[in-house]
C-alpha cells in the first residue's frame, strides 16, 4: 500500500471530520476520505443542539448521550475556532417549543411532566409568555416550554471550520471516493480508493452516513445496520433576525422548527421520510413546512427563499448512535446519528479515543446488534 496511516475516516461530514480533527490533536497521521466532504446531511442539517426539547419518552440513553455532547459543544465550538479561524456560529439562547392546537398542548403538558420528571431544565410558559420571548409567534400558539440550555449552530460552517482545522493539525484530505474496504486475514487493514490506489490504516473509521451499510468488502456482520430518513428543509431570509432562539413546535401533531442566524436566515425543517436514497425536493414536502411553520410564525411567507434541500439522516433500529468498534478488528464505526449527528459530534469523536468513558461507550457500542442477533 502506497500510504498509511494511523487512522483513515470513510465520510468528511461533521462526525468523520470531528473524529478525524481530535485524532489529529491527539499527535496521530490522519486521513479522510470523502470526494465532497460536507455535502451529505451536514448540508442539510439545521444544527440545533437540543437534547432537552427533542427529547422523546423510552429515548433515555439517546437523551444522556445528548447531555454529555452539549456539555462538550462550548470548548469544542471554542477550540474549533482557534484551530481554524472559522467561527461555527454557536448560539445558546435556548429552544422554545411551543403548541398550536389543543390536542398539541396536551402533549406539550404531558411533555413538560416527562421533562421535570428528569430534572431537565426546561420551564412551562402560556402563550402570553412565549410572545413575550418571541413576538413573531402567532397569536394563536397556545403555550411552550423554554428549554433555556439547548443551543445551535450552523453545520455548514462548522464542516468549513473542520476542514481547515484538520489541515492545520497535519490530517489529509483524500477527495476521492472508497470503493471498499481492504481486509487482511480477517482484519481491516484499509480502504480501496476509486483511484484504484490502496490506503492502508491500524484503524479504519466508517462514518459515511447513510451510506455507512454500502460499503464493499466486509463480512455481513460488520456491517451497520442503518438507513436513510429522509430530510427536507427551507432556507429562508428576511431583511432583519426575527427570531431570537429556535422555535419548534406541533401544528396538529405535524413537527416542524425554525432556526435563526444572526444573518437573518432562518432554516425551516424538516420532514422525516422513509424513501431510501431518494433526495428530490418534492413540492409536498416544502408546502407540509410551510403550512406549519406560516402557523406558528405567520410573517415567514414573506421571507425570500434561498435555498431548498434534502438530505439523509442515517437511522439505526433504536436510534441511537453506532460508535466504537465493530465486529471485525480493524474497523471502528461512528454512524447511525439518525437526527442528532451535529449535537453528538463531539461526543463521537471523544469515543472513538482509546480513553473514552466507558457507559457511554456501551450505549453507542455497535456490537449491541450483534448481541440481539
Ligand atoms: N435534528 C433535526 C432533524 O433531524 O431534522
Amino acid at each position: 500500500m502506497a500510504h498509511h496511516f494511523d487512522v483513515l475516516v470513510i465520510g468528511g461530514g461533521v462526525i468523520g471530520l470531528s473524529v478525524a480533527w481530535r485524532a489529529a490533536g491527539r499527535g496521530l497521521r490522519v486521513a479522510v476520505a470523502d470526494p465532497e466532504p460536507g455535502t451529505g446531511a451536514s448540508h442539510a442539517a439545521a444544527g440545533m443542539l437540543a437534547p432537552v426539547s427533542e427529547v422523546t419518552y423510552t429515548e433515555e440513553p439517546l437523551l444522556r448521550l445528548g447531555l454529555a455532547s452539549l456539555e462538550r459543544w462550548p470548548a469544542f465550538a471554542a477550540e474549533l475556532a482557534e484551530a481554524s479561524g472559522h467561527d461555527v456560529d454557536y448560539r445558546t439562547e435556548g429552544t422554545l417549543d411551543v403548541a398550536f392546537g389543543s390536542d398539541d398542548l396536551a402533549a406539550l403538558d404531558d411533555l413538560a411532566v416527562f421533562v421535570a420528571k428528569l430534572g431537565l431544565p426546561a420551564e412551562r410558559l402560556t402563550g402570553r409568555e412565549c410572545r413575550r420571548l418571541e413576538p413573531m409567534l402567532a397569536p394563536a400558539v397556545r403555550g411552550g416550554m423554554l428549554a433555556g440550555k439547548d443551543a445551535w449552530v450552523d453545520p455548514r460552517r462548522v464542516v468549513v471550520a473542520l476542514l481547515s482545522a484538520l489541515e492545520r493539525a497535519g490530517g489529509t484530505l483524500l477527495r476521492t471516493r472508497v470503493t471498499g474496504a481492504v481486509t487482511t486475514a480477517g482484519t481491516v487493514t484499509g480502504v480501496r480508493l476509486e483511484t484504484g490506489e490502496t490506503v492502508g490504516a491500524d484503524r479504519v473509521v466508517l462514518a459515511a452516513g447513510a451510506w455507512s451499510a454500502t460499503l464493499d468488502g466486509l463480512p455481513p456482520e460488520a456491517l451497520p445496520p442503518v438507513r436513510p430518513v429522509k430530510g427536507q428543509i427551507m432556507r429562508l431570509r428576511s431583511s432583519a433576525p426575527i427570531l431570537r432562539r429556535c422555535v419548534r413546535g406541533t401544528v396538529h401533531g405535524s413537527y416542524v422548527y425554525l432556526v435563526p442566524r444572526g444573518d437573518g436566515e432562518v432554516v425551516l425543517g424538516a420532514t422525516q421520510e422513509e424513501m431510501g436514497f431518494d433526495t428530490r425536493v418534492t413540492a409536498g414536502g416544502l408546502w407540509e413546512l410551510l403550512r406549519d411553520a406560516r402557523e406558528l410564525v405567520p410573517g415567514v411567507t414573506e421571507f425570500e427563499v434561498t435555498d431548498v434541500v434534502a438530505g439523509l439522516r442515517p437511522g439505526s433500529p433504536d436510534n441511537l448512535p453506532l460508535v466504537g468498534p465493530a465486529a471485525v478488528p480493524g474497523l471502528w464505526l461512528a454512524t447511525g446519528h439518525h437526527r442528532g449527528g451535529v449535537l453528538l459530534a463531539p461526543l463521537t469523536a471523544d469515543l472513538c479515543s482509546d480513553t473514552a468513558d466507558p457507559e457511554l461507550s456501551a450505549i453507542c457500542s455497535p456490537l449491541r446488534f450483534q448481541e440481539r442477533r
